[in-house]
């Protein structure tokens, strides 16, 4: 039998997939450590990802140490838990030593005070809106933690008016645009990584304050490629039950290219997004380096 997909709590105008007001109000007032990392995302945006990369920089490369748990058991979410987990993902962080690693898919107005008031650094990655949404949609077929999507047209619709986990993809990627100007934000962007995942490793480290040798670099860079990590039980989530993630259905790795969206949609579709699209990100400075 099925689970049924996570709750959803409306929060300042946000669905998020968080059980209740009061887990919220514990969420809301976790402590961030000044040397906290924090790895902030749109889901589907490349989070496992980056990860990884932030992993291998943290552990200088020592692979077996990366291996020593899966994603979700490595670095915990500060708000998200699935609900199979023990103990939620916020008191998995109390516990953990500094310098930490922390994931978020919140928006940058919902993130809990004490990560701006101890000023940590945020790495932010952002994908653009219809890679986005079409590995979005796979993983609502594949993971009963989400409902189901029905028809892509349909899923479309609902992403476009943010009426899916985390909300608005536009507002989202906007929000954390902004706050780069007030923090200690790296803004990434996911076409840039796989484009050339050298020079956008080396911003990492240099935003870490961290020098590697050449060889560390490259051997980073080989170990968090798409191919290698489709191979890695502990980077791609086949390590769960098929009652979680169906990966027959379509895998976690699907394809992790960037221009595959626009493929799925029609000629008309493309047009009323892309329209839509305008309207949603007018006003912001924020360009997707590829065609979205
Ligand atoms: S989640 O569920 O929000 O944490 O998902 P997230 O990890 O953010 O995003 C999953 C998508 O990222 C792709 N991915 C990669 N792309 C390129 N290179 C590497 N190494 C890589 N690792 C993960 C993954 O395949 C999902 O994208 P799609 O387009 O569905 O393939």
């Amino acid at each position: 039998k099925k689970p049924p997909p996570m709750s959803i709590l409306e929060v300042g105008g946000v669905p998020l997939p968080i059980s209740s007001n009061e887990i919220w109000d514990k969420i809301s007032k976790f402590e961030a450590r000044p040397d906290d990392l924090i790895l902030a995302t749109y889901p589907k945006s490349g989070t496992t990802w980056m990860q990884e990369i932030l992993d291998m920089i943290q552990n200088e490369g020592d692979v077996e140490k990366c291996k020593r748990a899966i994603s979700l058991d490595r670095h915990p979410f500060i708000e998200l838990t699935f609900p199979f987990k023990k103990k939620y993902d916020f008191e998995m962080a109390l516990e953990m030593p500094s310098p930490r690693l922390l994931k978020t898919h919140l928006p940058s107005h919902l993130i809990p005070p004490s990560v701006w008031r101890q000023n940590c650094k945020i790495i932010y990655v952002a994908r653009n809106a219809k890679d986005c949404l079409v590995s979005y949609y796979h993983y609502h077929r594949m993971t009963t933690l989400l409902p189901d999507p029905k028809s892509l047209e349909e899923f479309c619709q609902k992403f476009m008016s943010g009426e899916v986990a985390y909300g608005s993809w536009y507002d989202h990627v906007k929000g954390w645009w902004a706050a780069k100007d007030k923090h200690q934000i790296l803004y990434l962007f996911y076409e840039d990584v796989k484009k050339d995942p050298k020079r956008e490793t080396e911003k990492i480290l240099k935003f870490l304050e961290k020098d590697i040798p050449e060889e560390l670099l490259n051997k980073i860079i080989c170990y968090t490629s798409f191919d290698v990590m489709k191979q890695n039980p502990v980077a791609n989530y086949t390590a769960l039950p098929t009652s979680i993630m169906d990966h027959p259905i379509s895998p976690f790795m699907r394809k992790g290219m960037p221009g595959d969206g626009k493929s799925f949609f029609t000629v008309a579709q493309n047009e009323e997004f892309d329209k839509d699209y305008q309207k949603k990100m007018a006003g912001s400075t924020l360009t997707f380096h590829t065609e979205i």
